[in-house]
């Protein structure tokens, strides 16, 4: 094999703490590296990345996106209906997804998100000093989301154990997994009793998944399993998004002007920031067949790791990448993957993003770290468990409504 080998752990505790220096060292070695540690190859360039997200034929999300390949180890839940499939289950289930997230459901709840995220914004003005992540970036998204759901307003930030062990659960059984498995027990049942039909409001996404039962698209069982999947996805990776934004509109403070000065870049700022700090890191893919990755042959069977992260930074594809430009031309990043499993939350978590950054532009005149950001770590999120910060009401009156 001439695939050159890389001595890299990429779901270590060293890796998270500095991972940019390994993923130019995994870009640099060639189109397609051998992680021995863990009998894989990856690829970390922009180019393959994105190649292999189009190819869906030759690069397979049946036997998991995770490291654990499903046909040789049980997967420890109901497989996915929409991650973890291939064209033709995933066509059909994508469909109805498709819908339940379509722009003109994001419309209809345009006004309350808005609503919400200005209230928040106040409230963080009146305290000035708060923490970022467990104040913004986990309370809107636990506001507004299961609100959309449909879910009841009891024990809501039990979704943020579950989806801090799923997201876990796509890396090797190493102790960032065990931990979440713990965390993770005591909601494990909670969260199927809420994929349930009696479980939702007669109006919300979870409602629209199981009145596709009634029209024979999916069945019961399908249903629960969609929903589990919103469930799943729908928060810890906006909070990690949100996250990246306050983190990013901190550190660059000419950007933070900028959009102040402009607060319609809102929008172009979060996605920013889902580009450069890449809230979801890596995926992994199953080969259905010998493939030619830039000159070399990987053999049919093989999982392949993919960074996402490191792609969204790759300098044969970016200028300047390790720069947040809220004006950059960034539509073609792969933060929020591509092809036929590109997210198809994406829509919602755009909103979300956009409407925080827009208050925060409106209402906020100064934003300033005040203590030392810690990191979360997770095998395949990045982000902060604690983000302190201390903002500062604008000036002006008539800017701040
Ligand atoms: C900043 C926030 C988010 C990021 C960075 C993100 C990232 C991603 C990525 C990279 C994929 C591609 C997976 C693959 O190719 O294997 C994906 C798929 C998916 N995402 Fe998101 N996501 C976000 C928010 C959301 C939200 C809010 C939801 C639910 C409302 C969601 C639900 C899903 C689902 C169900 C899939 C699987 C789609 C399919 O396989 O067809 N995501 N996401």
């Amino acid at each position: 094999m001439t695939i050159p080998a890389l001595d890299i752990d990429p779901f270590s505790r060293e890796f998270f703490d500095a991972p940019f220096p390994a993923h130019a060292a995994l870009r640099d070695a060639g189109p397609v590296v051998y992680l021995p540690r863990y009998g894989i190859v990856a690829v970390a360039r922009y180019e393959q990345v994105r190649a292999m997200l189009l190819d869906w034929q030759s690069y397979s999300s049946v036997r998991g996106v995770g490291m654990s390949d499903f046909s040789r180890e049980k997967p420890w839940r109901l497989p996915s209906l929409l991650l973890e499939t291939d064209p033709p289950l995933h066509d059909r289930t994508r469909k109805l997804m498709d819908r339940v997230l379509s722009p003109a459901a994001m419309r209809a709840l345009r006004a309350t998100f808005a609503t919400a995220a200005d209230e928040l914004i106040d409230t963080l003005l009146e305290r000035g000093s708060f923490d970022a992540v467990r104040d913004l970036a986990e309370a809107y998204p636990l506001t507004v989301f299961p609100d959309a759901v449909g879910m009841p307003r009891e024990n809501r930030r039990f979704l943020l154990p579950y989806g801090n062990m799923v997201f876990n659960s796509f890396g090797p059984r190493n102790d960032f997994f065990e931990a979440a498995v713990q965390d993770a027990a005591p909601v494990l049942e909670w969260v199927q009793a809420q994929s349930r039909k009696e479980a939702l409001a007669p109006a919300g996404f979870g409602a629209v998944i199981h009145a596709a039962v009634d029209t024979g698209e999916i069945t019961a069982d399908e249903a629960a399993v969609l929903v589990r999947s919103l469930l799943t996805a729908g928060v810890d990776t906006t909070v990690n998004g949100l996250g990246a934004a306050m983190y990013c509109l901190a550190r660059f403070p000419g950007q933070f002007a900028r959009l102040r000065a402009d607060p319609s870049l809102a929008r172009g700022a979060f996605e920013e920031a889902v580009r450069l700090e890449s809230p979801v890191q890596t995926f992994f893919r199953t080969t259905t067949r010998a493939v030619d990755i830039g000159g070399e042959t990987v053999g049919e069977g093989c999982k392949v790791l993919m960074f996402l992260g490191a792609a969204n930074r790759d300098p044969r594809q970016w200028e300047q990448p390790d720069a947040y430009d809220i004006t950059r031309r960034n539509a073609a990043h792969v933060g929020f993957g591509t092809g036929i499993h590109g997210c198809v939350g994406a829509v919602l978590a755009r909103l979300e993003g956009e409407v925080v950054l827009s208050a925060l532009a409106r209402k906020v005149e100064t934003l300033e770290i005040t203590g030392e950001p810690v990191r979360r770590y997770n095998n395949t999120l990045r982000g902060l468990s604690s983000l302190p910060l201390h903002i500062s009401r604008h000036r002006s009156p008539g800017r701040s409504g």
